[in-house]
C-alpha cells in the first residue's frame, strides 16, 4: 500500500486544507467517498469504517514551508452491508483514485451509532425476548425497555463464528426522561447479528431456576426538569480576559506562550495533537511529533452470568471521535473559548461535523514559583496559566472527557476525567457478592478498570531519541552506605523493544525519561523528557485467557517501539472480535533496536474502579493521566523570565470595592 501519490492542485483544494496535517474536510470525505463508491460496486450496500487522513511522511511535515503542494490521501475502511470482512485501502484525493486496498476477512469493522440505534426495535419485537418478559411480569413494559449493545470480544462460541455480532443488556425507563440506568433487568440478554439485523439468541439466566432478580423500579435521575431540590448558587465566578485570550490560532496552528502545535481530530481516537514544539532563547525545539489516546479498554471482573464478557474498547470498537459531543460554551467550557469543528465520516460515507467538538482556553494555574529572601525581605512570586485542549465522547452510559495541558514551563500534562453513569447490574438487596458494590438499594456496580494507552510519537530535539530506565538503589549496608541513609538513581537505556515492555514498581521509584543522546544541555547530558506515571494500573486480568489475549497492551505500563507508520493502534487495527493477533505484542516480538532512532513511547495508565454509592446516579468526575515533564531539557528554570506581574481584578473579600 505504498504507492506513490500525484500532486495536484485540484478543485476539491479550495478552501481545504492549508497543512499537510489538516484533518480532512467536509469536501475531502465527500470526494474520498465518491472515489471509493466508484471503486467497490455495492451501491447503497457501502458502509464506511473509517476515511482519515493517511498522514504524511514526516520529512514532508518538517520540511514544508507555508504555500507548497503537498499530497492528500485518505485511508479507508469500508465494508459491504450483510457480509462481514473489510477492505482497507487509500484514496489519492488528487488522482481521484484508489492506490491500494487489501481484504482482512477475519476483521469484523467498528460498530457505528447509526447500527446501533436499530437494534432496540427488533429485540423488543422478538417473541423469544417477549417470551422471557413474560415470565418476568414485564410483558406490558416492552415499549420501556432500553437495549444496549456491547460488543462481544472472542470467546470462541460457534454462534458467533463468521458474524458480527453484539450481546445486549437490558433496562427500562419507568417514564420520560428517567434515567434507565438504574432499572436493570438482570440477566436477560439477546445476541445479534449486527449485518443480519437478525436475533440470533435470548439468554435468561433465570430461567432454569425461576428465581428472578426483581427489577430495581426506585427511580434515581439526575435529569434537571426531575430534581426537586438544588443547593443554593455558588457567587459567581466569572474568567475575564479583557484583552481577549493569550492563545492565537491560525488554521489547525495554535501558539500560546512559548509554545506551538498542530490540532487533529480522527472518528477513532478523537483529538490529537502534532508537531508540538517551545521555542526558548530563539530557537524552537520539537518535543512530540505525535499525541493521542490510541487505544482503551475496560475490563470487568465478574464471572458472572454474562457479565463475564464485558471487556470493552470504547475507542477501537467504537471510536472516540465517533462519540464525541459538540460541547456547549459556559457549561463544558469556561473563559475565553475557540472551537474547532470536527468532520468524520458516518457509516454511509457522508461527512458529519460536530461542532464545537474540540475547545481550546486558557486556565490560571496558581503559583509558578516564589522565594522570599528573609534577610533582605525581598519576595519574588509568579502566577502560572496553563493552556487546556479538551473534548468529550460518550459512549453509552459513559463519558470520557480529554485534556491535554501546556504548561509555562515546558509541562505537557494530560488527564481523562471519567464521569456519565457507571454500568449497573440488579442484585437482590443486601446481596451484591464480592465482586461490585450495592451503589442503591438492589443496584450493583461491578468492579472494572479503565486502562488508556497514550501513543506519543516522540522527537526531544529532533528524532533520534532513546528512552532510559530510570531506577532508585539503596547500597548494601556497610562501607558503601555506613549511615543507613543513601540511596541514589541508576539509569539504563532499553536496548530493544522487549527490553522495553516495562512495569511501573514503586520499590524502585522507577520513571523513565525520553532523551535525545545527540543532544546535550549546558552540564553535558542529554536533553530528555521525563514521563511521570502517575496513574499506572496493575492489570487482574489473564493476559491468555479470551478478554486478556485481546488487549494485551495493559500488561505493562510502558512499551517502545520504532516508529512504524503502520503501528496505530496498541491493540491492532481491528479490536470488534478481535482475537488478539495484532498490536503491540505482535510488533514488539521483532525486537527491534530502539535507541538513539524515531521511536513512539505508549503508556497504559488508567483507573481500577469499584463503585462507590457516590458514583450513582451519575458519576463526579475521577481521574487519572500523566505528565510529560522536561528533565535537563532547559539548561535551567525556563519560566525564570516570567515578567513580575499583579492581577489587578484581585481583591479582599472583605472589601466593599470588590466585585462591584
Ligand atoms: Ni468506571
Amino acid at each position: 500500500m505504498d504507492q506513490p501519490v500525484q500532486l495536484s492542485t485540484a478543485a476539491h483544494r479550495t478552501g481545504a486544507a492549508a497543512h499537510p496535517l489538516d484533518p480532512l474536510s467536509v469536501a475531502e470525505i465527500a470526494r474520498a467517498t465518491t472515489i471509493i463508491r466508484q471503486h467497490f460496486p455495492w451501491g447503497d450496500d457501502l458502509r464506511v469504517e473509517t476515511i482519515d487522513i493517511d498522514e504524511p511522511a514526516k520529512d514532508l511535515v518538517r520540511n514544508y514551508v507555508a504555500g507548497q503542494q503537498f499530497p492528500r490521501v485518505a485511508r479507508f475502511n469500508v465494508y459491504r452491508q450483510g457480509e462481514t470482512g473489510v477492505w482497507q485501502g487509500r484514496v489519492d484525493l488528487d488522482a481521484g483514485q484508489v492506490v491500494g486496498q487489501k481484504f482482512r476477512p477475519e476483521a469484523r469493522a467498528m460498530v457505528a451509532v447509526e447500527e446501533i440505534l436499530l437494534i432496540e426495535k427488533t429485540v423488543r419485537a422478538d417473541a423469544r425476548f417477549r417470551e422471557a418478559l413474560r415470565r418476568r411480569g414485564l410483558l406490558d413494559e416492552v415499549e420501556m425497555m432500553c437495549v444496549d449493545p456491547w460488543t462481544v470480544g472472542d470467546f470462541g462460541h460457534a454462534i458467533e463464528e463468521g458474524r458480527r455480532v453484539l450481546n445486549c443488556f437490558i433496562w427500562m425507563r419507568m417514564f420520560e426522561n428517567d434515567n434507565y440506568y438504574a432499572h436493570p433487568v438482570e440477566g436477560l440478554h439477546a445476541l445479534i447479528d449486527l449485518s443480519t439485523l437478525e436475533v440470533l439468541r435470548v439468554e435468561d439466566h433465570f430461567e432454569a431456576s425461576g428465581d428472578y432478580i426483581p427489577v430495581p423500579r426506585a427511580p434515581r435521575n439526575y435529569d434537571a426538569s426531575l430534581l426537586t431540590e438544588f443547593r443554593a448558587p455558588s457567587a459567581p465566578l466569572d474568567v475575564v480576559q479583557p484583552e481577549g485570550p493569550g492563545y492565537r490560532v491560525d488554521g489547525n496552528l495554535v501558539t500560546w506562550e512559548n509554545w506551538d502545535f498542530r490540532v487533529g481530530f480522527n472518528g477513532r481516537e478523537g483529538l490529537v495533537l502534532y508537531t508540538i514544539g517551545y521555542t526558548h532563547q530563539g530557537r524552537r525545539r520539537p518535543i512530540v511529533y505525535r499525541a493521542s489516546i490510541a487505544e482503551m479498554v475496560v475490563p470487568y471482573g465478574t464471572p458472572e452470568r454474562s457479565h463475564y464478557r464485558k471487556n470493552v474498547f470504547d475507542s477501537g470498537e467504537l471510536g472516540f471521535g465517533r462519540m464525541a459531543n459538540s460541547l456547549s460554551l459556559g457549561c463544558d467550557c469556561l473563559g475565553t473559548i475557540h472551537y474547532f469543528d470536527a468532520v468524520v465520516p458516518d457509516v454511509f460515507g457522508g461527512a458529519r461535523t460536530i461542532e464545537n467538538a474540540i475547545c481550546l482556553h486558557e486556565e490560571d494555574a496558581g503559583l509558578s514559583w516564589k522565594h522570599f529572601d528573609l534577610r533582605n525581605n525581598r519576595t519574588e512570586v509568579r502566577r502560572a496559566r496553563k493552556l487546556v485542549i479538551s473534548s468529550i465522547s460518550t459512549i453509552g452510559n459513559y463519558e470520557y472527557a480529554s485534556y491535554w495541558y501546556l504548561h509555562q514551563d515546558g509541562r505537557i500534562e494530560y488527564e481523562m476525567k471519567a464521569t456519565g453513569i457507571i454500568n449497573t447490574a440488579a442484585c437482590h438487596p443486601g446481596q451484591p457478592g464480592r465482586y461490585g458494590t450495592e451503589v442503591a438499594p438492589g443496584i450493583v456496580g461491578h468492579i472494572h478498570q479503565h486502562i488508556f494507552c497514550a501513543r506519543l510519537d516522540m522527537e526531544v530535539d529532533g528524532p533520534g531519541n532513546s528512552v532510559v530506565e530510570c531506577d532508585t538503589h539503596v547500597p548494601p549496608k556497610g562501607p558503601e552506605n555506613p549511615y543507613g541513609n543513601a540511596f541514589y538513581v541508576a539509569e539504563r537505556t532499553l536496548p530493544t523493544e522487549l527490553a522495553a515492555q516495562r512495569d511501573a514498581d514503586f520499590a524502585k521509584m522507577r520513571y523513565w525519561k525520553i532523551v535525545n543522546p545527540g543532544a546535550k544541555n549546558w552540564v553535558g547530558t542529554p536533553t530528555a523528557y521525563k514521563l511521570e506515571a502517575g496513574s499506572s494500573v496493575q492489570p487482574f486480568t489473564d493476559p491468555d485467557g479470551p478478554s486478556g489475549k485481546r488487549g494485551r497492551f495493559i500488561q505493562h505500563q510502558l512499551w517502545v517501539t520504532p516508529f512504524d507508520a503502520e503501528e496505530r493502534y496498541p491493540a491492532g487495527e481491528f479490536v470488534n472480535q478481535s482475537r488478539g493477533d495484532d498490536g503491540l505484542p505482535a510488533w514488539t516480538a521483532k525486537d527491534r533496536p530502539i535507541e538513539n532512532t524515531d521511536i513512539v513511547v505508549w503508556h497504559s495508565f488508567g483507573l481500577h474502579h469499584l463503585p462507590r454509592p457516590e458514583d450513582h446516579p451519575v458519576q463526579p468526575c475521577v481521574v487519572c493521566g500523566f505528565k510529560l515533564m522536561p528533565s535537563g531539557f532547559f539548561d535551567q528554570n525556563p519560566v525564570i523570565d516570567l515578567p513580575p506581574a499583579k492581577n489587578d481584578a484581585s481583591c479582599l473579600a472583605t472589601s466593599p470595592h470588590c466585585c462591584g
